[in-house]
């Protein structure tokens, strides 16, 4: 079966794995801080901490910029459940903006009216997040005008867009947010099996995420209220076992090396898809806005299905039935039940991401998927939609 996405694992990956489990530590070793400075010096960043997966990276943010009961947080509908969960998560008030039509993130002119429309009823937000949503980075730089002039703290969800350009850096991401959070589940640009991390310029921030990663507890001699000998801790605040392993910084330190490999192959695909799908009119492929080199970590293909006699279920089951497994990326989050039931979001409160739903499917994309697998999903994709060239 082709999935939509997978890892790309070779001998080197498994050898830096097996050394690892030959020596000492499995955990709380020296492979943590190891990835934690590969990943500092990859993304230019002065701290960086490695957590057990992109969901903790986001719940520690949210803790460590302080976020509470009352505050009000602005994410983007077309993200995976895990960025406005973690504003539920700390007791803050999650609220959305539509996408951009062209580069499918978050649109910072509707943040903006938002933000306002916050203010002219008292009400101040504390936050945006911004997700670089299939691996094409966010309009930043407008995010940052927006988020200084009405003092916002901005995260930039990093997950997809791990190897991307913006204004040619690949380093821009801590240089418009705040925090970082990043995600190396085995679908994303390089994989630790389970993994995350948060990255800063902030010590302050970088410190919090870390006591948070390990209980909460401290055994700095400033922060000690006494000390009693070498084996000495404290615990100050409620923390969490957030830790990543050894074993998944070896995996990670060594698929770090070949992030900008692995980026160039999945541009590769998704130009080959480009070329097969551009000009027919059911079909939008997506779309790269000039300020930017795309990371390419999904695909995502818009059908107008409405055009068609076959729905999207149908084209999933067919393309299931030839060995293609696609998916959606995402079921807008503010109509699912929970953010319903408790916030009351509705159908039709962001129509751009809800059209963007109804349209889009997902294509394999990732290293591994080799020319004879792509030109099959490209006219398999053609034949079930009935669109074969003659
Ligand atoms: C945009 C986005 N944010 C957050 C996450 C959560 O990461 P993890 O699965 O590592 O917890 C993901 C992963 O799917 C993601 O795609």
């Amino acid at each position: 079966m082709i999935s939509y996405g997978r890892q790309s694992i070779d001998q080197s990956d498994i050898d830096a794995v097996v050394e690892v489990l030959k020596g000492d530590w499995l955990t709380q070793g020296p492979a943590v801080e190891t990835f934690e400075n590969d990943l500092k010096s990859y993304f230019g960043v002065k701290h960086c901490c490695a957590v057990s997966n992109g969901t903790a990276a986001l719940h520690l943010t949210g803790l460590a910029l302080g976020w509470h009961p009352g505050d009000v947080i602005i994410t983007t509908p077309i993200t995976f459940l895990a960025t406005a969960n973690c504003i539920v998560y700390v007791g803050a008030t999650p609220d959305f903006v539509d996408i951009d039509p062209i580069s499918y993130t978050i649109d910072p002119n509707q943040v903006e009216d938002k933000v306002r429309s916050y203010k002219s009823k008292g009400k101040t937000v504390k936050a945006v997040i911004g997700v670089d949503f299939a691996g094409h980075p966010c309009d930043w730089k407008e995010l940052r005008q927006i988020a200084d002039k009405y003092d916002l703290q901005l995260v930039n969800d990093n997950c997809h867009a791990m190897g991307a350009s913006y204004f040619d850096d690949k380093q821009y991401a801590v240089k418009y947010a705040d925090v970082v959070t990043q995600s190396y589940h085995p679908v994303k640009n390089i994989t630790t099996g389970e993994g995350g991390a948060i990255l800063t310029n902030d010590p302050e921030i970088d410190e919090k995420v870390r006591r948070l990663r390990t209980h909460g507890v401290t055994k700095d001699p400033h922060l000690l209220e006494v000390n009693e000998g070498p084996w000495y801790y404290e615990m100050h605040e409620l923390g969490f076992n957030y830790r990543i392993t050894d074993l998944q910084c070896a995996l990670g330190i060594n698929q770090l090396k070949k992030l900008n490999l692995f980026v160039q192959e999945r541009c590769e695909i998704a130009k080959r898809y480009d070329e097969s799908f551009y000009g027919i009119d059911i079909l939008t492929i997506p779309k790269t806005k000039s300020s930017i080199n795309h990371a390419n970590h999904l695909y995502p293909l818009q059908i107008n299905f409405e055009k068609l006699s076959l729905t999207k279920a149908e084209f999933f089951e067919k393309m299931k039935q030839m060995g293609i497994n696609l998916q959606v990326h995402y079921i807008p989050v503010h109509i699912q039940p929970f953010y319903h039931k408790n916030y009351g979001f509705k159908q039709g409160d962001f129509p751009v991401s809800e059209s963007f739903y109804y349209r889009v499917v997902s294509l394999p994309i990732y290293p591994d998927l080799n020319y004879d697998e792509l030109q099959f999903v490209i006219s398999e994709t053609k034949q079930v939609l009935d669109m074969i060239e003659v």
